[in-house]
């Protein structure tokens, strides 16, 4: 199979990259480099150094995986290179990671706002145009977000996309069951993207055929993958800030470092989560399953547990011995949800679920002890917070 990879230098892009190949997959990848500038931006960084694109392809190569191309290219801005990749590498199947994904920046200014929202979106519409207008017809595999639905508890198990619905007629009268496209609810700029995304790819599946899946992913977990671990250079991202950094990859290094586990509120949030290796299964499932053209956008809700982040903390403080720290949440989110979702990684795909407990977690832990001086106790931590001295 010929895939395209959109964001390919990021946390989830790299190791997909490293996945399919190692498959056999004949493999190009593709990205601006923004998120690497964002990071300069903020002065943050990745705990684990990470190298240069050609560096890591040709570090791939070397320890015997098959060539992957590079291309840089900004997917939202440069239509007609993009167009002009997809005519010439005529892909069977594209997964596009190239967005802005923190939430936080996306909320952090009217700048960051407005740029997150132009950048996914039109990363989006340019990715299924150059499909479309260059009469490739490949697969495309979007990156969502099970947040689109909101933060309110629902009540019920989040199906994968569509409502199951019956119209009530003018006496009362139950209508045939239809299906209709779950009501969004995105609480940040951020979730609004991918809500904005998936009508997006809705259009072009209905005007054009387009073959799309949109994975709605839950929070990913976890560093390495069998692929990443061969060798320095193909390392992959490990983001520990405030920013960048997801709840249980910035647990993990405070654990490491026997500082306080930071909890936000009154911790009962529940979120999806899911472990990277999972991720990348879930990705391969949802390739080898391509909608037909002219059926609907494909939903599949891709995460492996739902979890209270109260719970979360009390692990990794269970296993390093660290406090609990209640601190006010910086997020303007619903204090307490339920979050049940019918779920891909155990149902669709058949993926044996890496769950977050104390054996599991363990690994990340020792990752982040190795890199603990590199760790900025400042950007571990919000602005505000006393740890960070
Ligand atoms: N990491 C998670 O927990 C998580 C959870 C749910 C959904 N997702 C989604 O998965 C996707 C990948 O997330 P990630 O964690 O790998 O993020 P990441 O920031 O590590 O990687 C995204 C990559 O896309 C690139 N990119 C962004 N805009 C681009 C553009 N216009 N042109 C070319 N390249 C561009 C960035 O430079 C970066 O390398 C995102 O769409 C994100 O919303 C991630």
């Amino acid at each position: 199979m010929r895939v395209l990879i959109l964001g390919g230098d990021g946390y989830c892009g790299w190791p997909t990259a490293l996945r399919l190949s190692e498959r056999g997959g004949t493999v190009a990848i593709v990205d601006n480099f923004s998120r690497r500038r964002i990071d300069l931006e903020q002065d943050i960084d990745s705990l684990i150094p990470i190298a240069l694109p050609e560096e890591r392809c040709a570090a791939w190569a070397e320890t015997g995986g098959g060539p992957i191309t590079f291309h840089k290219i900004d997917v939202a801005e440069d239509f007609d290179a993009l167009a002009n990749l997809v005519a010439e590498f005529r892909p069977d199947a594209v997964v596009h990671f190239a967005e802005q994904r923190s939430v936080p920046y996306s909320m952090m200014s009217s700048a960051a706002g407005r740029y997150t929202i132009r950048n996914n979106l039109m990363a989006t519409i340019n990715i299924a145009a150059a499909l479309v207008e260059t009469g490739v017809d490949a697969h495309l595999v979007h990156l969502g977000s099970i947040g689109v639905y909101g933060y309110e508890t629902l009540g019920y198990e989040v199906p994968e996309g569509y409502l199951k619905v019956r119209r009530v007629g003018p006496k009362g009268q139950l209508g045939p069951e239809q299906e209709m496209l779950h009501p969004f609810n995105p609480v940040s700029k951020y979730h609004l993207t991918k809500v904005l995304d998936h009508l997006g790819l809705a259009y072009f599946a209905a005007k054009n055929g387009l073959r799309a899946t949109d994975l709605h992913q839950g929070t990913v977990w976890g560093v390495t993958t069998a692929e990443t671990r061969r060798d320095p250079r193909l390392a992959n991202r490990f983001d520990h800030d405030t920013i960048y950094g997801t709840v249980v990859n910035r647990f993990a290094v405070q654990a490491a470092l026997g500082k306080p586990i930071s909890v936000y509120g009154s911790g009962e949030q529940t979120r999806g989560f899911i472990h990277i290796e999972d991720a990348l299964q879930c990705i391969e499932g949802a390739l080898a399953t391509p909608p037909r053209a002219g059926e609907r956008v494909k939903v599949v809700n891709q995460i492996s547990e739902s979890r209270r982040i109260l719970d979360l903390a009390h692990i990794f403080a269970d296993v390093s011995g660290s406090q609990i720290a209640m601190l006010e949440s910086p997020r303007s989110e619903p204090e307490a949800n339920e979050l049940a979702a019918r779920n891909c990684a155990v149902f669709n795909f058949g993926v044996s679920p890496t769950l977050i407990n104390r054996e599991s977690v363990a690994e990340l832990i020792d990752l982040a002890r190795d890199r603990a001086s590199a760790v900025d106790l400042a950007k571990l931590y919000p602005n505000d917070a006393v740890f960070a001295g």
